[in-house]
């Protein structure tokens, strides 16, 4: 049950709100001066206050009130307080309002009025007391979570990171295939590497390969290794990277592009660990674990024909998927300070734009748009126009389209906007209706 505590030296207006709160369910503490009120606050849990401006027979002034509040709000600066004050004091409530009390009501007050405002505090805090209580939450797995293993320098601080960095590590240890899924630039090598440098064979090799950046003839010799003379130009005899992976983990990235002859010799690796050098009819075999990461859709592929749908279900046992980074908001300024210098500060505008950019290019972007920014910038603090980002009208209509905001980001919006939904709206890119649909969605009530 919701508390108020109404500090008042007047018994009748006490006993009026108290009658007025019961009808909605809340129970009123009443103190009769600031002293006691104080007292109220430290030994009970108080949801809000509401207090009087003057508490001394023939005071008008309003400066006991000032000091009350003042003293309330500096103590406890979550804690909700309006003020009920007579027409001679309404400046100095506004002043107040202004330093950060909730509201005033002159009196005599509006029931109706008072209701609202009431209950809007009421429904805010509660929605901050579940902002703290995830983000606490959020905090102590991560901070589990990098006790517990190597996270290889990797920077997040939302809830989806959290969950892919999770992910990572819970499956590092066992030797399944993973397939990394992801746009441009997301972090999907980070993951490989994190999986690696957990696993069981951390000490063994991590061997690379991007097969996108390799010409299609050569692409066989580079991974099964070739007799000399195997082909025009191989003087030498080469090892494969499956056998330079050998014991430890071969790191296929954007496995998309390997054709389908490729495909299928790696399926047989797969499957038996057996492969054949390129000009040589030996069997060998190797013990390999598979990461493998791609930024194309590899269903769409399977369904044109250019990816074999059984190599699929090989490669992905696991999928981790990593989100683009205009959906994790809260990973871009801790990514951003990781990737300036220790001497640089960022301007409270430039935060907002680089928070506001649709990140096409992720977090790959994102470093090269700070380290250029530290470079071009005048002194050490860096404003928006060293970023040079584009205007900040496109990102929100693209924002709008590529970014579903989630439960947590809509919550500290509300927060952040004191539950204007105008505002939040306009910050989460969403018209008010849609904004409307998913606080429906995630049971956050309306006003
Ligand atoms: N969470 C993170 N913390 C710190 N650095 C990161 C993080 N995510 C990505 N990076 C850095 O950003 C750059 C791009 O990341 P990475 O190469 O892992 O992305 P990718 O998804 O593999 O990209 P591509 O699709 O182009 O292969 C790298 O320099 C990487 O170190
Ligand atoms: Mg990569």
């Amino acid at each position: 049950m919701n508390q108020i505590l109404v500090i008042d030296d007047n018994k009748g207006i006490a006993t009026a709100l108290e009658v007025l709160f019961s009808i909605y369910d809340i129970k009123t503490l009443h103190a009769i001066s600031p002293q006691e009120g104080l007292r109220f606050i430290q030994s009970n849990q108080i949801d809000l206050v509401v207090q009087d401006m003057n508490f001394t027979e023939d005071t008008t002034s309003g400066e006991e009130g000032c000091k009350l509040f003042k003293q309330i709000h500096s103590e406890y600066p979550d804690l909700p307080v309006i003020l009920l004050t007579a027409w001679g004091n309404l400046e100095t409530a506004v002043e107040l309002v202004r330093e950060g009390a909730s509201d005033y009501l002159t009196k005599p007050w509006d029931d109706t009025k008072l209701m609202t405002t009431v209950n809007n505090l009421m429904e805010l805090g509660q929605l901050r007391q579940q902002t703290n209580s995830m983000l606490s939450q959020k905090t102590s797995i991560a901070q589990s979570l990098s006790q517990q293993y190597d996270l290889c320098d990797t920077v997040f601080n939302s809830s989806s990171m959290l969950q892919t960095m999770t992910m990572a590590t819970q499956i590092a240890h066992s030797d399944i295939p993973v397939l990394i899924t992801g746009p441009n630039g997301c972090g999907k090598e980070k993951i490989a590497e994190t999986i690696q440098a957990n696993s069981s064979v951390k000490e063994k090799p991590f061997v690379r390969v991007n097969v996108g950046a390799l010409p299609m003839d050569l692409l066989e010799a580079e991974l099964f290794g070739a007799e000399a003379g195997a082909y025009t130009g191989a003087q030498k005899k080469r090892v494969g990277r499956f056998e330079a992976a050998d014991g430890g983990t071969l790191f296929l990235d954007e496995i998309g592009n390997l054709p389908l002859s490729g495909q299928v010799k790696l399926l047989r690796v797969l499957q038996t660990g057996e492969f054949e050098c390129l000009g040589s009819s030996e069997t060998r075999k190797v013990n390999v674990r598979v990461i493998s990461a791609t930024n194309a859709n590899l269903l769409n592929d399977i369904q044109q024909g250019t990816f074999r749908e059984d190599l699929y279900y090989r490669l992905n046992v696991i999928e981790i998927k990593v989100a683009p980074l205009a959906e994790r908001v809260d990973d871009i300024l801790p990514l951003a300070l990781y990737f300036m210098p220790q001497n640089k500060t960022l301007s409270q505008e430039a935060e907002k734009a680089l928070q506001n950019h649709s990140w096409p290019g992720n977090v790959r972007e994102l470093e090269n748009v700070i380290k250029r920014a530290s470079l071009l910038a005048s002194n050490d603090h860096i404003r928006t126009k060293d970023l040079g980002l584009p205007e900040q009208a496109a990102p929100t209509i693209e924002k709008t389209v590529s970014s579903e905001p989630d439960k947590e980001q809509l919550i500290a919006t509300l927060l952040r906007s004191r539950h204007n939904i105008s505002q939040t709206a306009r910050e989460l890119g969403l018209s008010r209706q849609s904004l409307y649909r998913r606080m429906d969605k995630f049971k956050i009530p309306r006003d």
